[in-house]
C-alpha cells in the first residue's frame, strides 16, 4: 500500500456527496481515486464535482483494481451484500452504508469475509460520531449516570409524500423507516448499553408514494413510514424508539427532530441532532441543563475537521472517513465494524417478526451462524 489510502467510492448519490467526500477531502491521508456508478450522466457529474478521472461503470472493475486500497460502498441496500463480498476477495479494506444487507444472514455474512481476510470494515453508523452522543456514551460508560434504566429514542422526519425511489420497494430495501433511519438508534442504543435480549416491535404505512416528485405514476410503496420498538437490555435497562418519515412540521430544513436520552440511577442526559454540540445534563439530583459538549468530545481523537466550521449537524459526518483510515494506517478494527451493522440487523429483523407474529422476540444473533 502507498503511503496515502486511496480510497474507492462505488455509488455515486447523495450519501457519497454529503457525507464521504467531504470527509476524503478533509484527511490528509485519504485520497479520493476512482469512482463506480451505473449511471454515465452522474459520473461525467461527478468527474467535475469531485474532481476525479478515473471512473468505471462496473463494480467489479473497482474490485480487481490494484489502484484501490478501500472502498465506501454507498449504493442500493440490495446491493450491498455482492458488491462488499467482490472487494474484500479483492484485497480492498470497506466502509459500507447501513443497512450492511437485507437481513442477518447476509450482513454476518459480509463480517465473516471481512474478518476472515483480514481486512478493515466499517459500518457507516453516522450518528455514533455526533460530538454530544460522544458525549451521552462518556457519561455511561464513566458510570456517571449510575446504573442505566431508561433508553429513549425519537427520530421524526416531514418528508413529501412522494416516491422514495428504490428505497420503496421491499426487495431493493429490505423495509422503510426501520432500515433507514430507526436501524441507527438501534445501533447507538446498543453501543450505550450493550446488546439487546428481547424486543417487541410494530411498523405502519400510510403513504402510498404512487407518484414521483415530477408527477410521474409509479408502482406503490411497500414499505413502513413509521417503525417503533419496545426493548429490554441484557444489562436490564428498558427502552423505547419512536421513527416516522411523516411527522407533519418537523421538517426543519430536512433535519427534523431526534432525541436520544439515558436515565440512570443517578442521572440524566440526552442528545439532540439539532444541537450536537451542546448535550442536556442532569446529575446530583439537578434539573436537566444544556451544557455545551467538552472540547475532547467535538471531534474523534486525531481529526484534522475544524468543529467551529460548518453546520453542527452536517459536519460530523466527516468523522467517518477519518475513523476508517485511521484504522487502516493502525491496523486496527474499525468501529463501528461489520458486527456492529449485523447486531443491529438481528434486532430490525426481529421488529418485523415480532409485528408480524404479534409476540415478544428474544434477540439471537450468532455471527458465526444464521439469526
Ligand atoms: N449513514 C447515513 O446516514 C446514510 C444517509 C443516507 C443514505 N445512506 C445509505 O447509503 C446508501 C445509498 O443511499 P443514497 O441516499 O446515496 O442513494 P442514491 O440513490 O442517492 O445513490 C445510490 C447510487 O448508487 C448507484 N448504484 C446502484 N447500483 C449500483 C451498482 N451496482 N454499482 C455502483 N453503483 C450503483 C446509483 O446509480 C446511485 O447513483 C443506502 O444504503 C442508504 O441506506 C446512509
Amino acid at each position: 500500500m502507498s503511503d496515502t489510502v486511496r480510497i474507492g467510492i462505488i455509488g455515486a448519490g447523495a450519501v457519497s456527496d454529503y457525507h464521504h467526500v467531504p470527509g476524503i477531502r478533509i484527511d490528509p491521508r485519504a485520497e479520493l481515486v476512482s469512482v463506480c456508478d451505473p449511471n454515465e450522466k452522474l459520473l461525467e457529474q461527478r468527474k467535475s464535482d469531485w474532481g476525479i478521472s478515473r471512473v468505471t461503470t462496473d463494480f467489479q472493475q473497482m474490485a480487481a483494481d490494484p489502484e484501490v486500497d478501500a472502498v465506501i460502498i454507498a449504493t442500493p441496500n440490495f446491493t450491498h451484500r455482492e458488491i462488499a463480498l467482490a472487494c474484500l476477495a479483492g484485497g480492498k479494506h470497506v466502509m459500507c452504508e447501513k443497512p450492511l444487507g437485507l437481513n442477518f444472514s447476509e450482513s454476518a455474512e459480509m463480517y465473516r469475509a471481512a474478518r476472515d481476510n483480514n481486512l478493515r470494515h466499517m459500518t457507516a453508523f453516522t450518528y455514533r460520531f455526533a460530538p454530544s452522543m460522544r458525549y451521552v456514551r462518556h457519561l455511561v460508560q464513566s458510570g456517571s449516570l449510575g446504573q442505566p434504566r431508561h433508553f429513549r429514542s425519537q427520530r421524526f422526519l416531514d418528508l413529501p409524500e412522494t416516491s422514495w425511489g428504490w428505497r420503496q420497494y421491499k426487495h431493493l430495501a429490505g423495509a422503510g423507516d426501520l432500515f433507514d433511519m430507526t436501524i441507527h438508534r438501534i445501533d447507538f442504543a446498543q453501543d450505550l448499553l450493550g446488546p439487546l435480549k428481547s424486543i417487541c416491535g410494530a411498523v405502519a404505512q400510510y403513504a402510498p408514494r404512487d407518484v414521483t416528485a415530477d408527477g410521474q405514476s409509479c408502482e406503490p410503496s411497500e414499505v413502513d413510514d413509521w417503525s417503533s420498538l419496545i426493548g429490554m437490555f441484557q444489562n436490564g435497562a428498558v427502552g423505547v424508539w419512536e421513527g416516522s418519515t411523516l411527522m407533519k412540521g418537523y421538517h426543519n430544513d430536512g433535519f427534523g427532530y431526534e432525541w436520544a436520552e439515558v436515565n440512570g440511577s443517578e442521572g440524566s442526559a440526552a442528545y439532540q441532532l439539532t444541537d450536537p454540540n451542546n448535550v442536556l445534563v442532569s446529575l446530583n439530583g439537578k434539573p436537566m441543563e444544556k451544557i455545551p459538549v467538552p472540547r475532547e468530545f467535538l471531534v474523534i481523537p486525531g481529526s484534522p475537521r475544524d468543529p467551529e466550521e460548518g453546520v453542527p449537524s452536517t459536519v460530523f459526518r466527516y468523522d467517518l472517513v477519518y475513523e476508517f483510515v485511521s484504522a487502516i494506517v493502525e491496523q486496527r478494527d474499525a468501529v463501528p465494524g461489520f458486527d456492529h451493522g449485523a447486531l443491529a440487523q438481528a434486532v430490525a429483523d426481529a421488529v418485523l417478526t415480532s409485528f408480524e407474529d404479534r409476540t415478544w422476540v428474544d434477540i439471537v444473533a450468532d455471527l458465526n451462524g444464521e439469526a
